[in-house]
C-alpha cells in the first residue's frame, strides 16, 4: 500500500481526494498497489466532510511519518507551500503540485533538492490544468529543437474574454461566474492581472529552452483594461483578442518572452479556444507547430494532473531529473526592444 498525503483541502486537494477514491482501481492497476490518501492537512475543520478523520493541522505530523512516500501539494503560494515542499524533499519524499507560483519562483532550487534527496518533484497540474504538457515537452518533443510558444494559459481570463465577446458580459459578472466555477485563483487580481499566465509560461518556456526564466523579469499586462471597443476593433480587422503567454527563442540566444492581451487571426488555431479552455502550440523543428488543448482549470481537470504525477512517483522514470539550468534577467530579451504590429488605434499586438 502507497501511502499519501494531500496538503491543502480547496478545490484541487479535495479534488485529488476525490479522484484518487472514485478511480481508486485504475490507480492501483498503473501503480501496482493501491494509493490511499493517510492525511489532509488544512488549517481548517471539516466536521461534515467523509475524509474529517484524515484531517491534520501539523505538517510535522506527515514528515515524520515514513509510511507517506508521496506528497501532493495543493497549497498554493510561496510560503507555507515552500516550506513544506523544502522539506518533505530533504526528508526523501516525493512531492507532485499544481502550484505554479511555486515552480516559477523556485524550480531549479526544488528540482536540486528532489535530486539530492533521490525524489521526483514534479508538477503537470501547473500549467494547463487537464492538458498534459509538461511530460509531453520533456519526453514526446525531446527530439525537437523547440523555438516557439505561444498559449492561452489562463482559464478564468479566457472564460472572461469569451463572455465579453459572445455575451456582450459585463467583465465583473464574468468574473464572478469563473470564481463560483472554481476556476479563480484565491485573489482573481492574479488571472486578471495577467501574472497565473506569466507564472505558466515561465515554466513552459524554462523547460522549452533549458534556462530558468523568473516572472518579475517577463513583461505582463492582463486583461484589466481591456475594452468592448478594442473587441469590436478587432472582430473588425477580422482578429480576435486573447490573452497570450508569447515565448520565442531568438537568434541572439536570449528569449522573447512576454504576456499581453493580443490580436491573433481568427483562423489561428488558438483563436476559438473558449470559456474555461486553455491552448498551447509549441513549434518543433522537427514537428512544426503541435497544439495542445483542453480544460486549463477547475477541479476534477487539475486532479486529473496531480493524480497521475502520484501515479508516476510510484514508477522508477526520471527519478532526480533536472530539467533545466538556473538563469539571470541576461537570458530575457527587453520587451522595450520587441518590435510589433499593433491593431489600429490600441496598444494590443498582432501575433502571426
Ligand atoms: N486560476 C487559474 C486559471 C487556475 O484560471 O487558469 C488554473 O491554474
Amino acid at each position: 500500500m502507497i501511502k499519501t498525503a494531500v496538503l491543502g483541502y480547496g478545490t484541487v486537494g479535495s479534488g485529488v481526494v476525490e479522484l484518487l477514491k472514485k478511480n481508486k482501481r485504475l490507480f492501483t492497476d498503473k501503480a501496482g498497489e493501491e494509493i490511499q490518501v493517510k492525511y489532509i492537512l488544512d488549517i481548517r475543520d471539516f466536521p461534515e466532510d467523509p475524509n474529517r478523520d484524515k484531517i491534520v493541522h501539523d505538517f510535522d505530523v506527515i514528515l515524520h511519518d515514513p509510511e507517506i512516500t508521496i506528497i501532493a501539494e495543493t497549497i498554493g503560494g510561496k510560503t507555507f507551500a515552500y516550506e513544506y515542499t523544502k522539506k518533505a524533499l530533504a526528508a526523501g519524499k516525493n512531492v507532485v503540485t499544481s502550484n505554479k507560483e511555486l515552480v516559477a519562483a523556485k524550480a531549479p532550487e526544488l528540482l536540486q533538492l528532489a535530486k539530492e534527496n533521490g525524489v521526483k518533484y514534479l508538477f503537470e497540474a501547473s500549467v494547463g490544468g487537464g492538458i498534459p504538457i509538461i511530460r509531453p515537452l520533456l519526453h514526446c518533443l525531446a527530439a525537437n529543437d523547440l523555438n516557439k510558444i505561444i498559449g492561452i494559459l489562463n482559464g478564468t481570463t479566457n472564460y472572461i474574454l469569451t463572455k465579453m465577446i459572445k455575451e456582450n458580459m459585463d467583465f465583473s459578472v464574468a468574473l464572478k461566474q469563473a470564481q463560483q466555477l472554481g476556476y479563480a485563483e484565491a485573489n482573481p487580481a492574479a488571472d486578471v492581472e495577467g501574472h497565473d499566465t506569466c507564472r505558466k509560461i515561465c515554466i513552459l518556456a524554462s523547460m522549452a529552452f533549458g534556462k530558468h526564466i523568473y516572472p518579475e523579469n517577463v513583461y505582463t499586462k492582463g486583461i484589466q483594461d481591456l475594452t468592448l471597443e478594442d473587441v469590436s476593433k478587432a472582430a473588425q480587422a477580422g482578429l480576435v483578442i486573447k490573452l497570450l503567454g508569447y515565448a520565442e527563442k531568438t537568434t541572439d540566444g536570449s528569449v522573447k518572452i512576454f504576456v499581453s492581451p493580443c490580436a491573433i487571426r481568427t483562423d489561428h488555431p488558438l483563436a476559438n479556444i473558449e470559456d474555461v479552455f486553455n491552448g498551447i502550440t509549441v513549434t518543433g523543428n522537427a514537428t512544426g507547430d503541435v497544439t495542445f488543448y483542453g480544460k486549463g482549470a477547475g477541479k476534477f481537470p487539475t486532479a486529473s494532473a496531480v493524480g497521475a504525477d502520484i501515479i508516476h512517483c510510484t514508477t522508477p522514470a526520471d527519478v532526480g531529473k533536472i530539467l533545466w539550468q538556473d538563469s539571470d534577467n541576461s537570458f530575457v530579451k527587453s520587451f522595450q526592444d520587441l518590435q510589433f504590429t499593433y491593431l489600429t488605434g490600441t496598444e494590443i499586438p498582432v501575433i502571426e
